[in-house]
């Protein structure tokens, strides 16, 4: 067998998004990624827990919510529902999403805190930080800005400078200023709890040889190892949108905390729709695998904060952390100010069809972690060709005879097994690529397959044989083989494009295209007349798209 017979059982987890704005194509980039992988281990037969929410806490969240005169639960209650329309609008197939604010999260990151505490790892000590006097609130280094205390360049943040990469503390800058009041900020004592990350030195880096991780980070791992784990500070100060901490009035839970902890809570939705307990996906010794994926700017707290709750919390250790890079528009980052700040909203709005882009996605994702560029011309030319003049034209081509001759009816065999049997042959190379997340060499792999499909029919000519009342039958074989190579190309890509893969399957009549079936042939049964499961993009769409991307840069302006 080209598949594996085993059933697996994997908890999938995307980064969660922040409540304080749109969806963007970066976030859409991460999510397309994440859900080709839960598409492809669901068409295989696994059991799939695929799990995401909105990040709901923090200083950011708060100060949009006062800016908006809103309450902040009201806020992030309404971004979260926005988020998730935009994620199903490019079929995102998420089996629980959730808010980190929730009563079950709350729990579950208390309960983790005892645990700390007990073994000894909270540790408690006064700092000193910026204050601001106007806004009576202690301010994080973002909120601060001043002239570098090294280059001297201007309008550089409290942590480190954008032009000489100098890092430092907020009050080093000349003439610091919050950003919130425009004031000079103060400095106050103030009693913070810190996590000593250095307990699970020896932990960590045992789990680091069991959990697989892409080379490129594992070489950044020994850096932050080199100058030893420092105590990571967990609490915040009021005001602060979060959890406060159970014995410590108003002192809250840093967001970093209880954000990952939301993997746990969120996940128990999808655990309770298959009547599974969710707690078993992440008790220790679990039968389930954890996937989880993110983004490079990420990586740091899930390789080195999250374990250790984990660990300090009694729970199991994840099995992969599979990391991407960021999304650059025209080989820059996406930039309100030149219009390549593109919303899910605006894509969704300018009426694209989203297997476009994820089809583009895959096309240049693989399992690095450098950045992907979002080239809108490319894009066009790209699926054009391959979706349209490759893999739709196969069944075009054949179903036109198949019901003009044959009431759309297939043959009852094969024109040419062997070639048949070597796009069932390709079956396990394609599905290892996806399951190492290397999509640029799969969608590669299937696109050789689609020119062979292209080529065969060019070569059987069915549009003359028919002309040929003695060739008839012949034609019914060419264009059952036709449509079958066309089966087979659009199981192998419907984790990418699961619109065209419905409209497939309308056609072909057929209930599913989970894997296993590459190798049913599709013989003597009654198909439905095509219909082009992907129309092509043309300019005028993404010059709807590029208008929309630009009002955002004036609505914001
Ligand atoms: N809320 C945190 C994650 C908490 S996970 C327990 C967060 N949120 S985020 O909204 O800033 O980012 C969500 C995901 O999108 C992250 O994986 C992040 O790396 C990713 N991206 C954000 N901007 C991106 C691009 N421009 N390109 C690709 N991915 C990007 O971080
Ligand atoms: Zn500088």
């Amino acid at each position: 067998m080209t598949y594996s017979s085993k059933p697996r059982k994997i908890v999938i987890t995307e980064a969660l998004l922040y409540a304080n704005g749109d969806v963007h194509l970066g976030h859409v980039l991460g999510c397309i990624q994440s859900d080709i992988w839960a598409r492809f281990q669901r068409l295989r037969g696994h059991e799939c827990h695929y799990v995401s929410g909105s990040d709901t806490h923090g200083t950011p969240i708060m100060i949009k919510a006062q800016s908006l005169n809103l309450d902040p639960l009201e806020m992030v209650i309404n971004v979260a529902k926005r988020q998730q329309e935009d994620f199903a609008g490019f079929d995102i197939s998420f089996d629980s999403f959730e808010i980190t604010h929730d009563p079950l999260n709350q729990a579950l990151v208390n309960k983790v805190y005892e645990k700390l505490k007990e073994k000894g790892d909270i540790v408690v000590e006064e700092v000193e930080q910026a204050y601001d006097n106007v806004k009576s609130m202690f301010l994080p280094d973002r909120y601060i800005k001043g002239t570098c205390p090294r280059c001297n360049k201007p309008d550089q943040y409290g942590d480190s400078c954008e032009a000489c990469g100098a890092t430092y503390g907020p009050m080093e800058l000349i003439d610091p200023v919050s950003v919130l009041s425009g004031v000079k900020p103060g400095v106050r004592t103030s009693t913070h709890y810190f996590l000593k990350t250095s307990n699970y030195t020896e932990l960590l880096k045992t789990w680091y040889k069991t959990c697989q991780i892409q080379p490129e980070v594992i070489n950044k791992l020994s850096e932050w190892f080199e100058t030893g784990l420092r105590s990571w500070d967990i609490s915040r100060d009021a005001p602060y949108f979060g959890f406060e901490i159970p014995d410590a009035p108003n002192k809250f839970f840093y967001v970093w905390l209880d954000a990952p902890v939301g993997y746990i809570s969120s996940s128990k939705s999808s655990a309770d729709k298959l009547g599974v307990d969710y707690n078993s996906f992440w008790e220790k010794n679990s039968d389930y695998e954890l996937v989880q994926f993110m983004g490079k700017d990420i990586a740091y707290f899930h390789l080195l904060f999250w374990p250790v709750l984990l660990m300090g919390g009694g729970y199991r250790l994840p099995n992969r952390i599979q990391i991407h890079g960021f999304l650059t528009v025209d080989s820059c980052k996406m930039s309100k100010s030149r219009g390549t700040f593109i919303r899910a909203r605006d894509y969704l709005n300018a009426g694209l069809n989203t297997d476009c882009l994820r089809y583009y996605f895959a096309a240049k994702l693989n399992s690095s972690v450098k950045d992907i560029d979002l080239n809108l011309q490319d894009m066009l030319h790209k699926v054009n060709s391959d979706l349209v003049g490759k893999i739709a034209n196969i069944a075009s081509r054949c179903s036109t005879f198949v019901k003009k001759f044959h009431n759309n009816i297939l043959a009852d065999e094969l024109d040419e097994s062997a070639l048949w049997e070597l796009f069932v042959s390709k079956s396990g190379e394609i599905a290892d690529l996806y399951e190492r997340c290397e999509y640029s060499y799969a969608m590669q792999e299937i696109m050789k397959l689609t020119d062979l499909a292209n080529q065969y029919i060019d070569r059987c000519k069915p549009w003359i044989l028919a002309k040929q009342p003695d060739q008839m039958r012949k034609v019914h074989l060419v264009c059952t083989q036709g449509i079958n190579l066309f089966h087979i190309c659009m199981i192998y890509l419907s984790p990418v494009i699961p619109k065209a893969a419905n409209s497939a399957k309308e056609f072909l009549n057929t209930e599913s295209l989970c894997w296993k079936n590459v190798e049913v042939p599709l013989l003597g049964r009654q198909i439905n007349d095509f219909k082009p499961i992907l129309s092509r993009l043309n300019n005028e769409q993404l010059d709807i798209l590029l208008n929309r991307a630009n009002c955002v840069s004036e609505e914001l302006s």
